[in-house]
């Protein structure tokens, strides 16, 4: 069954609290915590005392997506602030079988997230060690945007990829995600898919994660 990633880009700042619990008490998987330095990417979004105060009374998987140059100099700190997955961008990292191993030593799983213009193949190297590969189905940066149909065929080329070698790592779809794209991801091979918009602009949050949890 496909796993459900609200982003906590979308949740209301003013009151994180509820949409914490909303997503505690919902058929969601894990969070999942874009952090952006405005340097990878044109937009600056929340880092450490958020994310260790919504550990405090988060009750699932964090799931860490870094947008940031050097992501290499703050493994421990993610750590320390309750990051149980954390992605670097392929694009980011000058040392990235380095950078891995650092995430996996810190205690952390591994995930490498690539841009819309990045061919799945350049993982094929270090496909083995990773737990997650996050493709970006949008520019990353900002939530609400358009999906890039294009996903698709990087979703599917990635599960090739992986089973060619005999790997473990998840594929998460990140970007414009909704009811109507979250089952020809599926059927390709997406395993989580991450949901900011789609959920918090629904009138109904829950019962969006629901519909997106049954997807098949
Ligand atoms: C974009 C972020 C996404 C974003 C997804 O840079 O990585 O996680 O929050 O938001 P939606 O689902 O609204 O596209
Ligand atoms: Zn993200």
């Amino acid at each position: 069954m496909v796993k459900i990633a609200p982003s906590i880009l979308s949740a209301n700042f003013l009151n994180l609290e509820a949409d914490i619990e909303m997503i505690n008490s919902s058929e969601a998987d894990w969070f999942h915590i874009d952090v952006m330095d405005g340097r990878f990417v044109p937009n600056i979004s929340f880092g450490f005392p958020v994310i260790t105060a919504m550990k405090k009374k988060a009750k699932k998987f964090f799931d860490v997506h870094l947008m940031i140059v050097e992501p290499e100099k703050y493994i421990t700190e993610f750590a320390k602030a309750g990051a149980d997955l954390l992605t670097v961008h392929y694009e980011a990292c000058t040392h990235l079988h380095r950078t891995i191993q650092m995430i996996k030593d810190a205690g952390m799983k591994a995930g490498v997230a690539l841009n819309p213009h990045t061919p799945v193949s350049v993982l094929v190297d270090v496909i083995e060690q990773l737990d997650l590969v996050l493709i970006m189905s949008v520019n990353p940066g900002f939530g609400g945007q358009k999906f890039i149909e294009r996903t698709v065929a990087k979703v599917k080329a990635t599960e090739a990829m992986i089973k060619e070698h005999g790997g473990t790592a998840l594929i998460e779809v990140d970007g414009g995600v909704t009811l109507d794209n979250a089952h020809v991801l599926v059927k390709n091979g997406a395993d989580v898919l991450v949901a900011g918009n789609t959920v918090f602009s629904s009138s109904d949050p829950k019962a969006t994660i629901s519909q997106l949890k049954s997807v098949k």
